[in-house]
C-alpha cells in the first residue's frame, strides 16, 4: 500500500516538473511581461473570468500598458493603453480576425466553415452584404420597417389599465418580435392587420428558445461541446428548423439583408437547406442578443433618472411636433425619419450612456507571423505568431481620468454644450480617439451599428409618446451580471418591476 504510494507521488511529481520545465513558456528579449498562471492548460483563466475589470487593472499596475497572460492555452498580449489601440487596427498584415472568428462562430452555430476555399470566395461577397445592407440608404428601409413593427407590438393591446412587468421582459419581448419581423418578415395572414395576435405562440416559443440558447452562449463559446447541453442544443435547432428556406420564402416584408444572403447561399452547391438556416440563426443572434439587453439599460437609465426622463419627453414632442404628427388615436402610427431619429441627440447621449455603462466586450486579433507591435508610447512590443492581441474597452469606459465618477449614469455626458452629440474626450490631456467602443473598431468593428442605436431610439420614443411609466422601486440599483464579460452588452442580474399605461387619448 505505502509503496504504491510512493509510486503514485513519484509520477505525480515527475509530471509536474516536466510541464514546469518543458512546457512553461518563458519570456523572450523583446516581449512583454508573462504571467502563465499557476494551472496547467487553464493558466490564469478563472481569475479572469472571475472580475475581467478587475484583473486587468491589477496587471497594469504590476506590468504597465501590455502583458501577455495564458487563458485557457492561449496566450493573449493585453494591451491597455487606448492610445495604442489604433497601432492593433492598422496592423491588417499580421493580425488575423475573419478565420478566428468564423471559427468560434461554427462552435456555437455548426454552420459551415467558410474559412474553406470551397465556399472563401462567396463568404467574402456574403460578408460585404453587411455594410450594403444595414447602412447607408438600406437604412431608411429598415428604419421604417422597424417603426412599423415596433408599433404593431407595442399597440396590440390598447386596455387603459396600469400594467404591471418586467422592465426587461417588456423591453425584450417587443424588441425581439419588432426586431425579428424586421429582418426576417412576417407571415401574411388578414388578421394581423386587425393588430389582434395571431402569431403570440410562435413568437413567444422563438424568444424563449432563444433565450434557453443564449444564456448558453457563454460555455459554448468558450468550447463546451453544444450537444452536451441538451437543452441549448434544442432550442438552437429549433430556431434553426423555422429559419429554413421554404419558410422564409413565404414570408412578407423580408429584408434586403436576408433575401440577398438566401439569395447567395442558395448559389451555394455544396451548402445544404439546414446549413442555410443556421446561418441564419447565427445573424438572428447577432442582431438580438446585445440589442435586447441595450434596450433594457436605455429604457432603465431613462426612467431612473426624472432629469434624463423630462429631456426625453420634450425632445420626442419637439420631433412630432415639427412633422405636425398629433397624439391621435385615429392615426395608426407614427413615423420619424431617419434624419429625425438623428436628430434626437439626448436619446443619442441616453443610449451611449447606457452603452458604456453595460458593455463588456473583447477584441481579439490573432498574430500571423512574429511581429513588432510599436507602441503609442514609443515603445516595441514583440508578438509570437499563433498568440492574440487583445483590448478591453471597459477599461476605457470605466476610466475615471476620462470619465468623471465613471460608474453613474449622466443622462447628457455625450452631449456638448449646444445640446450636440459630443465628441472630445481626453486622457492625459490627449484627445482620444477611441473612447467608446461599444460596437468594436477596426475591421471586426459592428455593421449592424447605425441600424443598433436607430431601434433602440424609436423604442425609446414610442414608449415616451405611448406611455406613462414608472419603475416600481428606483430607488434599489439592480446589478449588472458579470457573468457574461467579453461576449458584448452584459444583462442586469435580474429584472426590475416597472408600471405602464397607455396614455389616455391612444387608449380605447
Ligand atoms: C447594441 C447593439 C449591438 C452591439 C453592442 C453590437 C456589438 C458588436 C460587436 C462588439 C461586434 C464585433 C464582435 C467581435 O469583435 O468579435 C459585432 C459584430 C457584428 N454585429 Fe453587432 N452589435 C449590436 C447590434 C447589431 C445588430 C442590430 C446587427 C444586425 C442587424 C448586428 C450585426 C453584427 C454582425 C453581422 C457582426 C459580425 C461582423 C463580422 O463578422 O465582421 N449587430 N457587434
Ligand atoms: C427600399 O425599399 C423599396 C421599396 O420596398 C425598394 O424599391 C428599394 O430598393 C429599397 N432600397 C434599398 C436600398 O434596399
Ligand atoms: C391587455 O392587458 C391587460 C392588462 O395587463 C390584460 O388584463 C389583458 O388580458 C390584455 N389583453 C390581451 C388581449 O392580451
Ligand atoms: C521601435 O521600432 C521602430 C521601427 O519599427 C523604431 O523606429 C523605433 O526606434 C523603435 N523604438 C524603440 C524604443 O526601440
Amino acid at each position: 500500500m505505502a509503496v504504491a504510494v510512493v509510486y503514485v507521488f513519484t509520477i505525480l511529481l515527475s509530471i509536474i516538473l516536466t510541464w514546469f520545465t518543458l512546457c512553461v513558456r518563458k519570456r523572450q528579449v523583446g516581449e512583454p511581461p508573462l504571467e502563465n498562471g499557476w494551472i496547467p492548460f487553464l493558466g490564469v483563466a478563472l481569475e479572469f473570468r472571475q472580475n475581467p475589470l478587475e484583473f486587468l487593472r491589477s496587471k497594469q499596475r504590476k506590468y504597465g500598458d501590455s502583458f501577455t497572460c495564458k487563458i485557457a492555452g492561449n496566450f493573449f498580449t493585453f494591451i491597455m493603453d487606448p492610445f495604442s489601440y489604433s497601432a492593433v487596427f492598422r496592423q491588417g498584415k499580421n493580425l488575423d480576425f475573419q478565420t478566428f472568428a468564423i471559427e468560434t462562430s461554427r462552435k456555437v452555430f455548426g454552420h459551415a466553415d467558410f474559412n474553406d476555399p470551397i465556399y472563401n470566395r462567396n463568404y467574402k461577397e456574403i460578408h460585404a452584404l453587411f455594410r450594403q445592407t444595414l447602412q447607408g440608404p438600406a437604412l431608411h428601409n429598415l428604419t421604417s420597417s422597424m417603426m412599423e413593427n415596433l408599433q404593431t407590438v407595442m399597440l396590440r393591446n390598447k386596455t387603459s389599465e396600469w400594467t404591471t412587468e418586467g422592465l426587461q421582459s417588456f423591453s425584450f419581448r417587443i424588441m425581439f418580435e419588432a426586431g425579428f419581423r424586421t429582418l426576417f418578415g412576417r407571415e401574411e395572414k388578414p388578421s394581423e392587420m386587425e393588430n389582434i395576435e395571431p402569431k403570440k405562440f410562435q413568437m413567444t416559443t422563438a424568444m424563449d428558445n432563444f433565450n434557453v440558447f443564449d444564456r448558453a452562449f457563454p460555455e459554448i463559446a468558450a468550447g463546451f461541446p453544444i450537444y452536451l447541453l441538451k437543452k441549448a442544443y434544442t432550442a438552437r435547432e429549433a430556431l434553426t428548423e423555422r429559419l429554413q428556406h421554404k419558410y422564409l420564402k413565404k414570408n412578407h416584408g423580408l429584408s434586403a439583408l436576408i433575401e440577398r444572403r438566401m439569395n447567395l447561399f442558395d448559389q451555394m452547391p455544396y451548402l445544404d437547406e439546414l446549413g442555410k438556416a443556421r446561418t441564419h440563426t447565427a445573424m438572428l443572434w447577432a442582431s438580438q442578443a446585445n440589442t435586447l439587453p441595450a434596450t433594457f439599460w436605455s429604457l432603465y437609465y431613462m426612467l431612473r433618472s426624472p432629469e434624463a426622463l423630462k429631456v426625453a419627453q420634450t425632445e420626442v414632442e419637439r420631433v412630432i411636433q415639427e412633422s405636425n404628427q398629433k397624439l391621435d388615436k385615429m392615426k395608426k402610427t407614427v413615423v420619424l425619419s431617419k434624419e429625425q431619429l438623428d436628430s434626437m441627440s439626448a436619446l443619442g447621449s441616453i443610449i451611449d450612456e447606457a452603452l458604456r455603462l453595460s458593455s463588456a466586450s473583447i477584441m481579439i486579433r490573432v498574430a500571423t507571423e512574429n511581429f513588432v507591435l510599436n507602441m503609442d508610447s514609443g515603445k516595441n512590443v514583440s508578438i509570437r505568431k499563433g498568440d492574440r492581441i487583445a483590448m478591453f474597452p471597459q477599461m476605457i469606459h470605466m476610466d475615471p481620468e476620462i470619465y468623471e465618477n465613471p460608474t453613474e449614469f449622466k443622462f447628457n455626458r455625450f452631449l456638448d454644450e449646444n445640446g450636440q452629440k459630443k465628441t472630445f474626450f481626453y486622457k492625459n490631456q490627449r484627445k482620444l480617439k477611441n473612447f467608446l467602443l461599444p460596437f468594436g473598431s477596426g475591421v471586426s468593428e459592428c455593421p449592424g451599428r447605425f441600424f443598433a442605436v436607430n431601434e433602440i431610439k424609436q423604442f425609446l420614443a414610442l414608449v415616451v409618446f405611448y406611455y406613462d411609466m414608472e419603475l416600481k422601486d428606483p430607488a434599489t440599483p439592480v446589478d449588472i451580471d458579470c457573468s457574461r464579460a467579453g461576449l458584448g452588452i452584459l444583462p442586469p442580474k435580474h429584472d426590475v418591476l416597472f408600471r405602464y399605461k397607455l396614455k389616455d387619448c391612444i387608449s380605447e
